[in-house]
């Protein structure tokens, strides 16, 4: 006992004396280490591996979290007010816009590039059929990620009689490059793309509406395009963002949609920003708006950020329906976002919305058929 307490005093005075003299590095981390107990060292034992497992699992979300500090926000865009009542004349809307009305609308040409959306593909033709004149539709059976796929709207053509007769489709074989980045196929696609539109028949000054299927611009929109002279070269849409169905309203923030006039040569078409000028609320972009669980299964493997699958388990059906309910996110990631605000505030489930106004009309018209993408649905049917 007594040696105990004098050993324990001597290495205590080592301490002091060594240590408080401001010595060198290594001695005075020996005196601290040294200075710690048995339970301390536990505490670190488990608590470091434990944190870097929890940064190896969460390094997405770290990463998100701390977004805000290692990137600033893109450019802002320009938000030009869109004006529309269904009572206010045609002359009236585009003056409102600050533009002129023209004698006779322009052609409108709507390109997609087709993935598995057969349901949405159909909202989206039945709300835009008044006015365009000509659907572009391009088909590869390569994924963004190289994996095969069926010729999926070949398969469901008989669906989409109304649109025989102004159909442009096309088909693209895959070229299956292993661990290519998903983006080169992308790009490869959206150049078939470019040259189906000529196929088309598209000229200058044509009305082009270049996004994806899921991203519907309202029909009362393109119609003003159409009808008003002067409106700028490139104008993106913004769009309303829902997830998983018209159920889940998660913000006003997409904006990749866009409408061109055609330049030959010049027009490109691509998803990217091309352009300053945001037309305020143009239509709708309803993501992973499937009907069936697999469905959502394909295209968490087929898209361009097939890296977020991170476990096999969130490919898990159960799951998955659960995480629609929940209006929880499907790969468990935070929002994308460049302030602490937003980050925060856009953080955990998107609340259950119970409005179906200003829906695109074939979903009310049809509601029987789409129950799935309204208020009160999000069980998916079985397959
Ligand atoms: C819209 O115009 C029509 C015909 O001019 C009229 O019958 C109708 O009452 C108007 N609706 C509204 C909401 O003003
Ligand atoms: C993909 O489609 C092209 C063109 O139709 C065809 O030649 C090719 O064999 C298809 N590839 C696969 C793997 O099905
Ligand atoms: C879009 O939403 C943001 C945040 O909720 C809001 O500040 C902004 O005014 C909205 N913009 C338009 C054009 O509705």
């Amino acid at each position: 006992m007594v040696l105990g307490d004098y050993s324990s005093k001597k290495s205590d005075d080592f301490c002091e004396d060594v240590c408080g003299q401001g010595s060198r590095v290594g001695t005075r981390l020996r005196c601290i280490i040294r200075g710690l107990d048995v339970k301390t060292w536990m505490t670190l034992l488990v608590v470091l591996p434990l944190l870097t497992l929890g940064i190896y699992l969460h390094y997405q979300k770290v990463t998100y979290f701390l977004r805000p500090l290692w990137e600033s926000p893109p450019k802002p865009f320009n938000v030009l007010p869109h004006y529309y009542q269904e009572n206010v004349s045609m002359e009236h809307q585009c003056r409102l816009h600050g533009w002129g009305v023209r004698e006779t609308p322009r052609r409108v040409f709507d390109a997609v590039l087709f993935n598995n959306e057969v349901e949405m593909l159909k909202i989206r033709w039945r709300e835009l059929s008044p006015y365009v004149d000509e659907f572009v539709l391009l088909e590869s059976n390569s994924t963004f990620t190289g994996l095969i796929k069926p010729f999926i709207f070949q398969r469901n053509k008989d669906k989409f009689e109304f649109v025989k007769s102004r159909l442009t489709y096309g088909r693209l074989g895959g070229r299956f490059r292993k661990g290519e980045n998903p983006f080169v196929e992308e790009a490869y696609q959206r150049v078939a793309v470019d040259r189906l539109l000529k196929v088309a028949g598209i000229k200058d000054d044509d009305l082009l509406i270049m996004s994806d299927v899921d991203e519907i611009p309202s029909g009362h929109t393109v119609d003003l395009l159409r009808w008003c002279d002067d409106i700028p070269p490139v104008l993106h849409l913004q769009l309303r963002n829902y997830l998983y169905s018209y159920e889940f309203y998660q913000d006003n923030g997409s904006w990749r949609a866009s409408v061109h006039r055609y330049q030959q040569g010049k027009t490109r078409y691509t998803h990217y920003r091309q352009s300053d000028l945001l037309l305020a609320d143009s239509g709708w972009h309803c993501s992973f708006c499937f009907r069936r669980i697999s469905e959502f299964v394909f295209k968490m493997r087929a898209y361009s950020h097939s890296d977020r699958i991170r476990f096999l388990h969130f490919l898990n059906p159960k799951r998955i329906q659960d995480v629609i309910c929940q209006g929880a996110d499907l790969f468990d990631m935070l929002p994308e976002e460049y302030t602490f605000r937003e980050l925060i505030g856009k953080m955990g489930n998107i609340p259950h919305s119970h409005s179906a106004v200003h829906l695109p009309a074939y979903l009310l018209n049809h509601a029987d058929e789409y129950k799935y993408l309204l208020p009160g649905n999000c069980v998916r049917e079985s397959e």
